[in-house]
């Protein structure tokens, strides 16, 4: 392509390091689409004849229709997927070919493709998110009343509901695809007719490939356009926080579906044997799901790196871009996929989970806040009452409500009849009535809210 001002050839290495075909062909069918906005605006300009541009459209859907029916050919000499589709395209239909790089560089194509695939990867993405969402206020319906121990620490805390913390997960995919959308809005400005850095001396209108693209408006800096990788990191971080809360919920089946827990029998199918010992059914989905965060990270790391401190405009480290970012989106297509059939064929064990609630004193504290309430002690003294509670029961082998009211009266006699509507796991859940809070009421209330924001979003 620039063999005017070169006697030799480039040695075997160049070629090696210098290609990216064997990556950048992911984005062939955004190049051909960003070569065909292109080349209707040249024709529109009368930059090009309406014939050359016919030919090159046309010419353009048969390279299409090859890579579709045979994939791309991967010619390192050709470079990367702008130099294999130009030379496929002058295969087909001969010198015409060549006009369809007036007033373009590979430098403003690159960038122009890659905003497209993002903004795919993007809406891909957030589908397969949305679709997690249904799954998680679906099982968070079910289980709006099912007592489990609430953790801190991974500490019997309080008791919350199955559904409450399932709800926890679709609040945090709420706000990754918030981040999504922010990246999406960013995003959607069009570099192409920047040119290789300065913009051209052609007459363009890049409003006009803009919108033929799909994007809001044209980029404003043609410096800007061609080294801006912003739009590549954000989609990245947000990708990166997203498989974050992933691991997170990967990390709860784990523990749950342990057998001291035994919190959650995972399908046939969510879940592998050993080779060795027949009782085996490891949670391998899910551990992979929690892996993965971390491969995540390190691509979102690795175009932090590439970008650090490049001068303006257009650098050859920018064409290690891609693989990061490809390789992110694949691992969180997966994990997304994973966790929605995990959730979606969960067995939960609602009786475990409350045996486990009841034996771990979990309603400590609604005994300190009725001694608070009905018995006027301040908070400090409760807390200091019901330890004394908390040691007599745990001495005794018994629930808090398995206690006698002679025994509870034997810590302190302030204490009457009344204090057993609120140690059992069921009062304290129904009595966190707060906005917000677990009650399974609040629960019922926030799927339904979840559900009327979607719709009215949809
Ligand atoms: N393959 C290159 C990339 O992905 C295309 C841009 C090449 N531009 C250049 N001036 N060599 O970044």
């Amino acid at each position: 392509m620039w063999g005017g001002r070169f006697a030799e050839g480039p040695s075997a290495v160049m070629r090696e390091i210098n290609a990216s075909i064997p990556f950048d062909k992911r984005l062939w069918r955004h190049d051909i689409a960003g070569s065909k906005a292109h080349v209707a605006m040249l024709a529109q300009q009368g930059i090009v004849s309406a014939t050359d541009a016919e030919a090159i459209t046309r010419g353009l859907d048969a390279v299409a229709a090859d890579y579709e029916a045979r994939g791309v050919p991967e010619d390192l000499a050709l470079e990367d997927i702008h130099m294999v589709t130009e030379k496929t395209l002058a295969e087909k239909i001969g010198p015409a070919a060549g006009r369809l790089h007036t007033a373009r560089s590979r430098n403003d194509q690159v960038a122009t493709d890659f905003k497209l695939w993002t903004r795919d990867a993007i809406d891909e993405l957030d589908a397969g998110l949305s679709a997690l969402q249904d799954t998680l206020l679906a099982r968070a319906e079910e289980h709006a009343a099912s007592v489990m121990p609430g953790f801190t620490h991974l500490q019997s805390a309080q008791p919350v509901t199955l559904g409450h913390h399932l709800m926890a997960y679709y609040e945090m995919i709420a706000r990754d695809r918030g981040r999504l959308a922010d990246a999406r809005r960013r995003l959607n400005e069009c570099p192409l007719g920047a040119a290789a850095l300065a913009g051209t001396g052609f007459a363009i209108d890049r409003e006009a490939t803009a919108a033929a693209l799909g994007f809001d408006r044209p980029t404003r800096n043609s410096l800007d356009s061609v080294s801006d990788r912003d739009f590549a990191l954000e989609y990245l971080t947000a990708v990166t926080q997203a498989s974050l809360h992933l691991s997170r919920l990967a990390e709860e089946f784990v523990i749950w579906a342990s057998q001291p827990f035994g919190f959650v029998a995972l399908s046939d199918q969510w879940s592998t044997g050993s080779s060795i010992m027949p009782q085996k059914r490891n949670p391998d989905a899910a551990e992979l799901v929690r892996g993965h965060a971390g491969r995540i990270a390190g691509c979102c790391t690795a175009l932090m790196m590439t970008m650090k401190g490049l001068p303006l405009a257009y650098s050859k480290d920018m064409q290690d871009d891609k693989p990061p970012v490809f390789e992110a989106h694949d691992l969180i297509a997966l994990a997304v996929a994973a966790m929605t059939g995990m959730v979606e064929s969960a067995r939960f064990r609602a009786d475990r989970m409350r045996a486990l609630a009841e034996a771990g004193f979990a309603t400590a504290t609604d005994l300190a806040d009725w001694l608070v309430r009905e018995a006027g002690l301040p908070f400090r003294e409760a807390h200091h009452v019901t330890g004394r509670v908390v040691a007599e029961a745990e001495k005794r082998g018994v629930a808090l409500d398995g206690l006698t009211l002679e025994q509870l009266r034997a810590v302190d006699e302030r204490i009457d009849a009344r204090v057993f509507d609120v140690l059992s796991v069921d009062a304290s859940v129904a009595s966190r009535t707060s906005f917000g809070g677990t009650a399974p009421e609040r629960v019922r209330e926030a799927v339904s809210t979840a559900r009327k924001n979607r719709g009215e979003r949809a």
